[in-house]
């Protein structure tokens, strides 16, 4: 039931601040901001040497969010890399490791072919999911539910922001258990993650008008740049998937960092960069790619907060501006833009928006 959505995409988006409360009630403490360390179970992240994470598409990049998080809050080294490469690099594995696998349908063929490779060299699995009776829950020592409901749209969305709630919470476990986060800390970044469910539904209520009217100047280009530093890189991988996905958009995410590499040679006023772009400590950095974006007569649509909007001078096609957060919480408040982004400009190209052509919900094959 789309209730009074046009798609179960949209439906879907809409139900991000509801999906994250349920999540965020299974792993934090709401009332005294604080982590139970047993919330990970048969993971002794206290006395890891290193995490393997592996997983597909969106999944993969709710990881890659994932690996910022367990390295910087409990200075764990994290190996990560899509399932479809994990499996046959034949990795050395030791047992001093654990592995984290993360898929909504936990069916994804790639994915469970790596978990039976890590079980097989003896390493504890996590598996982060959504159905909870599924292959990969079935076959892990640990089960991390995101409790995001089911998800109907193939474009994942709702999914994508539960996983980063259950690893931004694991994370935070795993720093109370290996000493690396002070229980200050602690307490300021449950605070900050308990907040989200509120901003979110500020966001998605405030953005909406805007965002359709840009997407319907979007959906006449044939090629789309994303940037972004820090977790706002992932970001822009997800934001170009999630586009072409959809729309069949050709996009591409950058780190912002690599835009002097290579990808600024396509650089002209027939495709759109979109930076992702908080006024975090990573700001001024992307703002100089900016500019030399805008140097060349590149078109930027520029995603920050009201700090960001008053720092750079920049001319931009469209700016979004999005209340101030704390970094923890800025990938999952920052994917709303995003996915309404991809989902308006494919409503405007009158694509098939919860079953794009040539994709399956889930991939039980290599
Ligand atoms: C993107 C998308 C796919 C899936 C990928 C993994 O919107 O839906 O990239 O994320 O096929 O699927 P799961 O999470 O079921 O393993």
């Amino acid at each position: 039931d789309k209730g009074n959505h046009r798609h179960f995409m949209e439906k879907e988006i809409y139900e991000q601040p509801e999906v994250i409360s349920h999540a965020l009630a299974h792993y934090v403490d709401l009332g005294d901001h604080t982590v139970e360390t047993s919330i990970c179970g048969a993971i002794d992240f206290a006395s890891l040497r290193s995490l393997a994470i592996s997983a597909c598409g969106t999944a993969y990049l709710s990881g890659l969010i994932g690996k910022y998080w367990f390295e910087r809050y409990a200075r764990l080294p994290v190996e990560i890399d899509v399932a479809s490469e994990f499996r046959y690099r034949e990795i050395p594995l030791a047992k001093d490791q654990a592995a984290l696998f993360i898929s909504q349908s936990g069916e994804t063929a790639d994915t469970l072919a790596s978990l039976r490779y890590c079980q097989e060299a003896g390493l504890k699995i996590g598996a982060v999911v959504n159905v909870k009776e599924s292959t990969i829950a079935r076959e892990s020592d640990a089960v991390f539910p995101i409790l995001a409901g089911p998800e109907i749209g193939v474009a994942s969305t709702k999914a994508f922001t539960c996983q980063l709630t259950v690893l931004a919470s694991l994370a935070i476990a795993a720093g109370k258990l290996r000493g690396t986060i002070s229980s200050d800390e602690e307490k300021q970044l449950v605070r900050s993650l308990s907040e989200m469910p509120r901003l979110m539904s500020g966001v998605l209520n405030a953005i909406e008008p805007k965002i359709e009217a840009l997407s319907r100047e979007l959906s006449k280009y044939k090629d789309v740049l994303y940037l972004g530093r820090g977790t706002s890189y992932p970001l822009a991988l997800e934001g170009a998937l999630k586009l072409k996905e959809i729309s069949y958009i050709h996009a591409e995410g950058y780190a912002a960092g690599e835009l002097k590499h290579g990808p600024i040679a396509l650089i002209d006023e027939n495709m759109p960069v979109i930076v992702i772009a908080p006024f975090d400590r990573f700001f001024e950095k992307t703002v100089s790619n900016m500019q030399e974006v805008a140097a060349r007569g590149g078109k930027i649509i520029f995603i920050t907060d009201g700090k960001g909007a008053a720092a750079s001078k920049l001319p931009t096609m469209e700016t979004i501006t999005l209340p101030n957060v704390a970094e923890i919480i800025a990938p999952m408040v920052y994917s709303l833009p995003i996915q309404l982004l991809a989902y308006h400009t494919a409503v405007f190209m009158g694509t098939d928006v919860d079953q794009p052509r040539n994709l399956a919900k889930s991939v039980t094959v290599e």
